[in-house]
């Protein structure tokens, strides 16, 4: 995620800077930059890569100066280069932005400031800030950085330098966290406590709607309307570890409790509620080429292998395409049916694993056309792939892969709506897809208020040395990814399986000693899976039991019930992870493992 630090104050802002931005080096970054006003004018050092390259671009090149802004950029838009690293800075050179957050509307922006003669020069959605701010600059900063907020839509966290009204720096805030930092005689802004904490603990944290007018001994915020909004001066009181977890225990939980959140960066601005439909920009496919595939292989490992099992289903039941569903690894050196009516998904938080990475290197030779799903911007699946639909879900930093497995399956939804509804899709099913696709993100939060719930049954079962997951239909690879999970991250022995194939041989593992994760939401095939639950029970097995509805016929058959919303088959799997990432978590906590990086993994395989 972006990081944004400011320092205004008698003493010179890139030493600040610097440290601020290395304080947020954690949150993952691809680029970093500073802006400072050096008396006269604004000045920009940027990089890409580590800020250790931008540091040795300021000891060959130092700014002089006390006010100053500095950013470390996630790329969302446009590929980690330093064209593309913040700060920005207007057409004459007189505003510097750094932003966190997506604005929506940047295209329409973009082309209404060509048509006044503005240039552009880097890909990013950020820079029409610097450029609606010098176009819309009267009186005061602020007032220039008010009259361009009201042209945005989106989200942001903004930080605001100008030569023509150096003494400050204006900061504004919507559905991205900034606050102000109050130092002795020295002032910061900062997307993030960590970035600060070396100099101060008193924090004034900005609401959504406010602008803050920072100067070096003093501060004030208002609102869009230039009303002030008194806020409470507050006291950090996290070390500098918690902080970087967001004052979780781990950034796995963390990465979990950011899921409503990140279902909704993966869906934002692309769910066409009316139309039931998808708007996805980076296919890269004609209304023609989408129309002539006639057939789907999709590709990946792991984790991501699980949501490809997903997006096999939905693109079959709803596109009525034939999809093959491959382990990377195994393609790569098979001898695959490729046509030039093949469309290759690749799937990949990362985008750089190796077997992946070969795998769709090889669909290419074969002339398939492929669409990389992937995490990380600007990554080599990424930029090798013929187009994309971008995660959004912000960096996973734990090795376990949770946020981006609900987004890889968010994102294969979307795919699949957009493709349906060009074929045989109707509009009224389509609507329902969409909205029930709406609804996840405060769904997915009624199962993470539950959580503790959860650690109740990880209590139960910490000891257990060996686990079977099962599911059928689309929660066959959510029960192989809850087993992943707790392989992973605790070291227990997890196997998932079809629950109807565990009665061809797995049944006999089954005694008072094997715990049983059933994934059974009330779906299509949920009355078969109430017979492999009685099975178990007959055997004596613990049974815990993921569904969303009280169900008569299972009285007495549940040992441990954990309960999930409705929603429609296909994205059943998003509300089942959400408790099958929690299990593994709690389990793995209290067997002492290191949650965050496992024994023996690594976060991206980029080798055989
Ligand atoms: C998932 O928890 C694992 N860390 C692992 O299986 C991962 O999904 C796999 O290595 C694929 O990684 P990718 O999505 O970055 O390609």
């Amino acid at each position: 995620m972006c990081g944004i630090i400011g320092s205004i104050g008698p003493n010179q802002s890139a030493p600040f800077l610097l440290e601020g931005l290395k304080r947020m080096e954690y949150r993952g970054y691809d680029s970093a930059g500073i802006a400072i006003y050096n008396g006269t004018a604004l000045e920009t050092r940027r990089a890409a890569g580590k800020i250790a390259k931008l540091e040795a671009l300021l000891v060959a090149e130092p700014i002089a100066g006390t006010v100053g802004i500095g950013h470390t950029r996630w790329a969302t838009h446009g590929p980690p280069t330093a064209r593309n690293a913040h700060p920005h800075l207007s057409a004459d050179g007189t505003v510097a932005v750094v932003h966190n957050g997506i604005i929506e509307n940047f295209t329409a922006i973009k082309s209404a400031l060509q048509d006044l003669g503005y240039e552009f020069r880097s890909d990013t959605d950020t820079e029409v800030v610097a450029h609606l701010v010098q176009e819309l600059f009267e009186g005061s900063l602020e007032e220039a950085v008010i009259n361009a907020l009201r042209k945005i839509e989106g989200t942001f966290g903004l930080a605001v330098i100008s030569s023509r009204d150096p003494g400050k720096i204006v900061a504004a805030r919507k559905g991205s966290p900034l606050l102000i930092g109050i130092g002795e005689g020295q002032n910061f802004v900062a997307s993030d406590p960590s970035a600060i904490l070396a100099h101060t603990r008193q924090v004034v944290y900005l609401n959504d709607g406010d602008v803050a007018v920072i100067e070096a001994d003093k501060y004030h915020v208002i609102d869009i309307n230039a009303i002030p909004q008194p806020r409470t001066v507050d006291r950090i009181d996290w070390d500098l570890a918690e902080i970087e977890r967001g004052g979780y225990a781990h950034f796995m939980l963390k990465e979990i409790f950011e899921q409503p959140n990140t279902i909704e960066n993966t869906m934002r601005g692309r769910l066409i509620l009316e139309d039931g439909t998808a708007k996805l920009g980076g296919l890269n496919l004609t209304h023609e080429e989408l129309l002539s595939i006639d057939n789907i292989v999709i590709t990946a490992c792991g984790t991501s292998w699980h949501s490809a099992l997903i997006g096999e289903m939905m693109l079959e039941e709803l596109a009525r395409i034939p999809v093959s569903v491959e382990y990377a690894s195994e393609f790569r050196y098979r001898n695959p049916i490729i046509t030039p009516t093949t469309l290759c998904i690749v799937i990949s938080q990362s985008g750089e694993t190796a077997d992946t990475l070969a795998a769709m290197r090889e669909a290419k030779r074969r002339g398939a056309r492929t669409l990389g799903l992937v995490n990380v911007v600007g990554s080599t699946i990424a930029r090798e792939d013929d187009g994309g639909v971008y995660l959004h879900a912000g960096p996973e930093i734990g090795v376990a892969s949770t946020k981006a497995f609900t987004s890889q399956v968010a994102a294969l939804a979307l795919f699949t709506l957009k493709l349906a509804r060009k074929r045989d899709l109707s509009v009224v099913r389509g609507r329902e897809i969409a909205q029930a696709m709406h609804n996840l993100p405060a769904q997915i939060q009624k199962v993470l208020d539950h959580a503790q719930d959860i650690e109740a049954i990880a209590e139960e079962f910490k000891r257990a040395s060996n686990f079977l997951y099962l599911g059928r239909g689309y929660n066959f690879p959510a029960a192989l990814e809850g087993a992943l999970k707790l392989k992973e991250i605790s070291y227990i022995h997890a196997e998932g399986y079809p629950a109807a194939e565990m009665k061809h041989g797995p049944i006999a593992l089954i005694d008072e000693m094997m715990p049983v994760v059933f994934v059974a939401p009330h779906d299509a095939v949920f009355d078969k899976v109430v017979s492999n639950i009685q099975e178990v029970k007959a055997r004596k097995g613990k049974t815990i039991v993921i569904t969303s509805r009280d169900e008569p016929s299972l009285a007495g058959m549940i040992d441990y019930e954990i309960r999930i919303p409705e929603t429609i088959d296909m994205l059943t799997p998003i509300l089942a992870a959400v408790p099958l990432q929690l299990l593994a978590y709690y389990i793995a906590v209290k067997r002492g493992s290191d949650v965050d990086q496992p024994r023996n993994l690594a976060k991206s395989v980029t080798v055989e």
